[in-house]
C-alpha cells in the first residue's frame, strides 16, 4: 500500500512537470543510481535522478540554453535524432593526490537532438557514476551554426524537499564568505546577513548560492551540486526557486550582460551532482576529476608538492607591511624613484629577514619560502581601479633578488614568487611572459597569484568567461616555463588540475587570512572539504598557533577561532599538495613539540580513508604518505566538539607502529582556551583502537610511523 502511494505521488509529480512517459533510462555501473532522460510535451529536454529503489534524488528538471537570438535557443521544440549508450572503465594515476590511482567508471548516454523549426543540432552527454551524475551540452557546429551568444542557461536541479544546505551567498566575484547552515526555505531570510563585505562582490539574487553546494535531505541523502572542467565558459552559481525548491544554473554575465560566447564545435563544462546516503562518499568522490580530460603535459616531473613557510602572516595580521614606505600616496611604475623615499621600518620582504625565513625552512625541512611584498607598487595597489599597478619584475631597494636566489639555493630551499595583480588583468597579461622568465632566471618554480579588487577590464567579473579564460591562460603559459600556479581570489576549482597539474592549488574560498580579519566560524574546516575542495586543493594556509592577533599587532583584536590541534589536523583533512605552515618562526619556537607534526606530515599520498564525516560537525581522515608506510590521521570538530573511536584497521598486519597523538587538552576551546594540547605516544598495530576527544572548534592529529625492526 505504502509502495503504491509512493508511485502515485511520483507519477503525479512527473505529469505536473510535463515529463513525457517515453523516458530513456541508464543505470550506474553498480546499478545503484538511475538517470532518466525525456522530452517534455513541448519538446524541452528534461532529466531526473533516482536511486535504483525508486527514491528520487533530483525531480524532473529542465535542460537547455536560451540564446540572445531566440531562433538559436535550445529550450523547447526539440526532437531526439539519436541516442547512444556506452560504458567506460579506466584507472589513471594523478601527478599528485589523495590516492595513488583513480578509477573512472561510468555508463554514458549521449542524446542527440535537433530543433524542429530549423534543424539546429545539439547533444547532451550524461555520465552516470556510482557516486553521481555529470552532464554537458555539446555543439557540433556547422554552416551558420558556429556562433551562439548565451542569454541564460536553463539547467535545473529540482530538489525533493526543503533540504538542509551548507551555503554561501551567490556571487559573481568572490567565495570569501562564512558558510551558513539552514533549510533551503531559510536562505532568503538569511541572505543579507550572510553577504558580508568584500572588496569585490556582486550578488544577483536573495536566493542565490554558490557551488560546490552541499545539501542533505531529511531522508539522509547527501547531494553535492557543482560543475567540472570549466573551460571557456562563465562559471556557475545557483538560483533557488524557494517555492518549488528548484535550483536554476546562473551563469556569470560579461560586461555586456551576455552569459557566454560559444564558438562551435564546443562542449560546455559538466554540471554535476555527487550523491550518496553516506557523507564519506562525497569526500572520497573523484567524479569531478574524472569528468576532466587527462593530463596534457608530456612531462610532469617538474611539478612538485610543496610544504612551505612564508613572509606573509606578519602582513596579514598588520605586524608588518607589504609596502616599503608610508610616504608615497601614488606610485607610477617606471617613474617613481624609491631610492629617495623613507622606508617605513615595517617592510618584511627585506633581504635579511627573508634569509631568516630561509634558514628556518632549511632547518625544519620545508621545501620553500613564499615572499610577498618584494616588488614595487604596494603603496598604491588597490581601491582606485588603477591599471598599471605592478610590473612583477622590479624589487624594492631592500630586496636583493640575486643574493636571495643564491642564498636559498645554497640552503636547498626554493623561493615562491608572488604576483598580486590587484585584478588588473590587462596589466598582468601585458607582463606575464617577462614575469615568468624573470622567475626562471632567478630560480623560482612556483607562483602565488592574486586577484584582489574589481576586475580590469572594468565591468568584467571574477567568474566571467574572459576571466575563466585568463586563469587557464596563466596556468598554461606558466607550464611552458615549468612553473606551478596557486591563484587566490580566482574562480572556483572544477577539477582542471587533472589536465593541468601545475595548477597545484587555489584559494577560492574564505582562507585562514579571515581569522585575522575578524575571525571565521569555528566549524569552517568541517565544511570546506564538502564544498570548496570538491573542485580541487585549497591553499588554506593552516598552522596558526597564536590565536590572539593583538599579540602580533596591538591594533588588531581578531581571534583565530580554532585550537592548535584543529590547525594540525588541517594538514590531513584539507587535502592539498601545497601546504603552508603559516605562523611566524618565533611562535613555532614556543611550541616545537606540536610543530613536529607539521614537520612530519606528508603532502602527497598513496591512500586515503575517510573515517567519519558530517558537514558542519566533524571530519576524520587517515592518509598514507606517498611511497611510505607512514600514516597520518586528522580530525576537525565544529561547535560541539567530537568524540571519536578510531580503529586502526587500515594499518598493515604484522607491523608495529608508534602513534604520536596530538590532542586538545582538557578544557580546550576555540574561543576561551585554544592553545592547550597534550602529546602522547602509544604503540599500535592493525586493529588497535584509540579513543579521542576534540574540543569545540578543536581536533586531533596523529602520526603513525612504523617501528624499525
Ligand atoms: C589576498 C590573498 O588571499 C592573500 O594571501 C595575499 O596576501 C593578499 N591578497 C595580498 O596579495
Ligand atoms: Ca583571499
Amino acid at each position: 500500500m505504502k509502495q503504491a502511494k509512493h508511485w502515485a505521488a511520483a507519477l503525479a509529480l512527473v505529469l505536473a512537470s510535463g515529463w513525457s512517459a517515453l523516458a530513456q533510462t541508464i543505470s550506474s555501473p553498480n546499478k545503484g543510481l538511475q538517470l532518466h532522460f525525456s522530452l517534455s510535451q513541448d519538446g524541452a529536454p528534461m532529466y531526473r535522478l533516482s536511486f535504483a529503489d525508486g527514491q528520487e534524488i533530483i525531480r524532473p528538471s529542465h535542460l537547455g540554453l536560451e540564446m540572445t537570438d531566440a531562433k538559436k535557443s535550445f529550450d523547447k521544440g526539440l526532437e531526439v535524432t539519436d541516442t547512444k549508450e556506452s560504458t567506460f572503465d579506466e584507472t589513471w594515476k594523478p601527478v599528485w593526490g589523495e590516492v595513488k590511482s583513480i578509477r573512472n567508471n561510468y555508463n554514458e548516454l549521449l542524446v542527440t537532438l535537433k530543433k524542429k523549426s530549423n534543424g539546429d543540432p545539439i547533444a547532451i552527454r550524461f555520465r552516470l557514476f556510482d557516486d553521481g551524475l555529470g552532464f554537458r551540452y555539446e555543439f557540433p557546429g556547422g554552416k551558420d551554426r558556429n556562433f551562439y551568444v548565451v542569454k541564460r542557461e536553463l539547467t535545473e536541479f529540482a530538489m525533493t524537499g526543503d533540504h538542509k544546505a551548507h551555503w554561501i551567498p551567490g556571487d559573481y566575484d568572490t567565495e570569501e564568505y562564512d558558510y551558513q547552515h539552514s533549510r533551503l526555505s531559510e536562505i532568503r531570510g538569511l541572505f543579507d546577513k550572510a553577504f558580508t563585505e568584500n572588496c569585490s562582490q556582486t550578488a544577483f539574487s536573495k536566493t542565490g548560492v554558490q557551488t560546490p553546494l552541499m545539501l542533505k535531505s531529511d531522508k539522509g541523502v547527501y547531494i553535492n551540486l557543482h560543475e567540472a572542467a570549466l573551460i571557456d565558459f562563465p562559471a556557475i552559481n545557483l538560483d533557488l526557486d524557494d517555492k518549488t525548491m528548484t535550483f536554476r544554473v546562473e551563469l556569470t554575465p560579461d560586461a555586456q550582460g551576455n552569459r557566454g560566447h560559444i564558438e562551435a564545435p564546443f562542449n560546455t563544462p559538466w554540471r554535476t551532482a555527487i550523491v550518496s546516503r553516506d557523507a564519506r562518499d562525497i569526500l572520497a568522490s573523484k567524479l569531478t576529476y574524472n569528468l576532466n580530460e587527462p593530463c596534457t603535459y608530456e612531462t610532469t616531473d617538474w611539478i612538485k608538492p610543496i610544504k612551505y613557510v612564508g613572509v606573509w602572516w606578519e602582513m596579514i595580521t598588520g605586524k608588518s607591511s607589504w609596502a616599503y614606505t608610508d610616504d608615497l600616496p601614488y606610485v607610477k611604475i617606471g617613474e617613481t624613484d624609491y631610492s629617495k623615499v623613507k622606508p617605513n621600518g615595517k617592510h618584511a620582504a627585506n633581504t635579511k629577514h627573508v634569509k631568516e625565513y630561509i634558514d628556518f625552512a632549511a632547518k625544519h625541512g620545508f621545501d620553500a619560502v613564499l615572499v610577498e611584498g618584494w616588488n614595487i607598487g604596494w603603496e598604491d595597489w588597490f581601491g582606485n581601479s588603477k591599471d598599471r599597478v605592478f610590473d612583477f619584475v622590479t624589487p624594492y631597494p631592500d630586496f636583493n633578488v640575486a643574493e636571495l636566489r643564491d642564498y636559498a639555493k645554497s640552503k636547498g630551499v626554493k623561493l615562491i614568487m608572488h604576483h598580486e595583480t590587484s585584478s588588473s588583468v590587462t596589466n598582468y597579461e601585458r607582463h606575464m611572459n617577462k614575469a615568468y622568465k624573470f622567475m626562471v632566471d632567478n630560480g623560482y618554480s612556483a607562483v602565488k597569484s592574486g586577484y584582489v579588487g574589481n576586475i580590469i577590464p572594468r565591468g568584467e567579473h571574477h567568474y566571467g568567461q574572459s576571466m575563466v579564460n585568463h586563469y587557464l591562460h596563466a596556468v598554461k603559459e606558466a607550464a611552458k616555463h615549468k612553473i606551478s600556479v596557486n591563484a587566490h581570489e580566482s574562480v572556483h576549482m572544477t577539477g582542471l588540475s587533472r589536465t593541468y597539474p601545475n595548477l597545484i592549488a587555489q584559494e577560492s574560498a574564505r582562507g585562514q587570512e579571515y581569522q585575522a580579519f575578524g575571525g571565521s566560524k569555528p566549524n569552517h574546516l568541517t565544511v570546506l572539504p564538502f564544498t570548496r575542495l570538491i573542485g580541487g586543493p585549497m591553499d588554506y594556509t593552516p598552522g596558526i598557533f597564536q590565536m590572539d592577533i593583538n599579540k602580533y599587532n596591538p591594533d588588531n583584536n581578531s581571534h583565530v577561532n580554532t585550537t592548535i590541534c584543529n590547525q594540525l589536523a588541517c594538514y590531513v583533512t584539507m587535502y592539498s599538495p601545497l601546504q603552508m605552515a603559516a605562523d611566524l618562526p618565533e611562535v613555532y619556537a614556543k611550541h616545537m613539540d606540536a610543530f613536529q607534526f607539521i614537520k612530519d606530515v606528508a603532502v602527497d599520498w598513496d591512500d586515503t580513508k575517510i573515517i567519519e564525516a558530517e558537514p558542519g560537525e566533524y571530519i576524520t581522515i587517515a592518509r598514507k604518505a606517498k611511497d611510505s608506510d607512514k600514516w597520518f590521521v586528522g580530525n576537525v570538530a565544529g561547535y560541539d566538539g567530537h568524540k571519536t573511536t578510531l580503529t586502526l584497521d587500515f594499518l598493515d598486519a604484522g607491523k608495529t607502529y608508534t602513534a604520536t597523538i596530538y590532542a586538545d587538552a582538557k578544557g580546550a576551546h576555540y574561543k576561551t582556551n585554544p592553545e592547550v594540547y597534550t602529546i602522547r605516544k602509544v604503540q599500535v598495530k592493525k586493529g588497535s583502537k584509540l579513543s579521542l576527544t576534540s574540543a569545540p572548534g578543536g581536533g586531533f592529529a596523529i602520526s603513525i610511523l612504523p617501528n624499525k625492526k
